[in-house]
């Protein structure tokens, strides 16, 4: 019984990770947007920077995905899967101006910064899981300081 208690927990992590999953691949597509329909005066800079951020995004997803693989479950992946699954929305046939495009990315990284940490936090005191805790606080480090950049870009 404890143990079935204890898969249970299990997949109800396993369910938020799925969701973390798919959330980063939205952003990750949304960043491709912006990269590529970016347009103003910080052109050059922000289209770079949203590719370094998606190549980042790209290694956060695997990351998450072979986790879940590690924990014993088949990684959801597929764009269907993804669109149900996934908290953030999309910005299809949209292209807004470069400042709200920096925005929404710097919003998309906090509300996955919030979810990682809450899932890391479970994975620490519910299961004992101290090395998946450890790899989602690395990656909340990271998306914490994207935030911190892209909202300085943004300062007047
Ligand atoms: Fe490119």
């Amino acid at each position: 019984m404890k143990n079935q208690n204890n898969n249970e927990a299990v997949k109800k992590v396993i369910d938020e990770m799925n969701v973390i999953l798919a959330d980063q691949f939205i952003l990750y597509t949304k960043l491709r947007n912006y990269h590529w329909n970016v347009t103003g005066p910080y052109f050059y800079a922000l289209h770079t920077t949203f590719e370094q951020l998606y190549d980042e995004m790209a290694l956060g997803v695997d990351a998450v995905a072979e986790r879940i693989r590690t924990l014993g479950f088949k990684a959801p992946a597929s764009l269907k899967e993804y669109l149900k699954l996934a908290t953030l929305k999309e910005d299809e046939g949209n292209y807004p101006h470069f400042t709200e495009m920096v925005e929404n990315i710097a919003n998309d990284y906090k509300s996955v910064g919030i979810k990682l940490n809450a899932t890391a936090k479970k994975f620490q005191d519910e299961l004992n899981d101290e090395v998946s805790a450890g790899m989602f606080y690395g990656l909340v480090e990271k998306y914490q300081k994207h935030v911190w950049m892209l909202k300085a870009v943004l300062e007047k």
